[in-house]
């Protein structure tokens, strides 16, 4: 439990109207969900609503129950909460609810019917319960707050709150970010560059296999009137609205730069010569963005990132055991699982006696949605002539299709 001195009230952080920060910082846990890396740590955002009737949007990882326990208690005092919204189930958000209904056992929970299973099932919590359809409405006072479902963003439970007084909406997960926030928690009050690569990694990561999900969920929320947007992770938008909603659109449409990752496993380093090789005929041919992975050094959640961001996708694996190398078996993996489309494709592999690698690249390419660029490239043990002159083309090939779209403007 992460404990705050109480001895000195600390100050209220207002949203706008009557609505409050109360979220808190992790920059502990190394990996979230035990496999994304947070070297800038997270935040677990919650919202108080300070109204006639007092709402709590969401709560945060029980690890910071204290702390959150203290900010509460700084914006109300010893009134009560009378409604605690659940906007998203996962325990980052969900972890304190047990505790919450403990200190509050007279609030009402509000969530649809797919919440209350979840909270009985994770925390034994049951009492009063507000069960929302898509569009029902809630009168705090000043603060009108309107429910919209908005299922598989990324769990199906989840939906979004409204505020139609003053334009808040509380998304869940939607439109979050890893990274701390330090000191400011709106944007308009920090530097946010930061925030812009840890949003698509987190979107890559966290939300990615969601992508026509969250456009649905995107169309329903295109008439309101956002003055912010107050996600579960990351800073509070409001100078920024239009360019984060534009990031998630963009990349649950699948939509990507032009450029190329090029991911590839190798022990000895004779693939990764086939990687460089490749790498240098790109850029001879015009071609900016070019990202190397060495798969065993740089953990697969900066990898989707890139492959979120770049169009162009190139995986070279060795033969390993008869199989992919483990670790590029295990990257197109979250591939796969995250049903990426409208990608230019090219492989390459290599093997010392009996090759396999690229027979099971070519296995993905088949069932990907994927377009194939060039001939893939094997090699036996090193390089040689022949290695040289097929990666170059192969190399040509993706650039060539670059420039295809490059006329067509796109
Ligand atoms: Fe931040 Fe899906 O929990």
């Amino acid at each position: 439990m992460h404990n705050l001195d109480n001895t000195k009230m600390q100050q209220k952080i207002t949203i706008k109207g009557k609505a409050h920060y109360v979220g808190v910082n992790d920059r502990s846990k190394p990996l979230f969900e035990a496999m994304w890396p947070l070297p800038n740590g997270i935040s677990y955002n919650s919202y108080l609503i300070d109204d006639d009737m007092v709402a709590l949007v969401d709560t945060v990882d029980v690890c910071y129950f204290e702390l959150f326990l203290q900010k509460i208690k700084n914006v109300i005092g010893d009134r009560p909460i009378n409604y605690l919204i659940i906007n998203h189930m996962e325990p980052d958000h969900s972890g304190s609810i047990r505790l919450i209904k403990e200190h509050y056992p007279d609030l009402i929970i509000v969530g649809n019917k797919l919440t209350f299973g979840m909270i009985e099932g994770f925390y034994g919590v049951t009492g009063e319960k507000y069960v929302i359809k898509d569009g029902d409405y809630l009168a705090l006072g000043h603060h009108k707050l309107r429910f919209y479902l908005t299922p598989m963003v990324h769990w199906p439970e989840t939906m979004m709150t409204y505020d139609e007084t003053d334009g808040l909406l509380f998304s869940g997960d939607g439109f979050g970010a890893f990274g701390a926030l330090d000191g400011g928690f709106i944007d308009s009050y920090m530097n946010v560059d930061k925030f812009w690569d840890d949003m698509v990694r987190y979107y890559s990561n966290i939300v990615g296999k969601y992508g026509s999900a969250v456009q649905k969920a995107l169309q329903k929320l295109a008439g309101l009137k956002i003055s912010a947007i107050c996600s579960t992770h990351g800073p509070v938008w409001m100078e920024h609205v239009d360019k984060v909603i534009g990031i998630y659109d963009k990349l649950s449409r699948y939509d990507a730069d032009e450029g190329v990752v090029i991911a590839y496993g190798s022990m000895y380093g004779n693939t990764e010569q086939m990687a460089e090789t490749i790498a240098s005929e790109l850029s001879a041919c015009g071609i900016r963005n070019i990202v190397i992975y060495n798969v065993s050094k740089t953990n697969s959640s900066y990898i989707l990132s890139d492959i979120f961001k770049y169009k162009g996708l190139i995986i070279g694996s060795p033969t390993y055991s008869n199989q992919l190398f483990p670790e590029i078996e295990s990257l197109l993996s979250k591939i796969d699982v995250r049903d990426m489309k409208g990608r230019y494709f090219s492989y390459f592999g290599s093997y010392a006696w009996a090759g396999a690698a690229v027979r099971k690249i070519a296995e993905f390419a088949g069932r990907s949605k994927f377009e194939l660029i060039g001939d893939p490239v094997e090699m036996k043990l090193g390089m040689k002539d022949i290695t040289y002159t097929e990666c170059e083309n192969l190399a040509k090939a993706m650039a060539e299709r670059f420039k295809k779209d490059r006329v067509k403007g796109l």
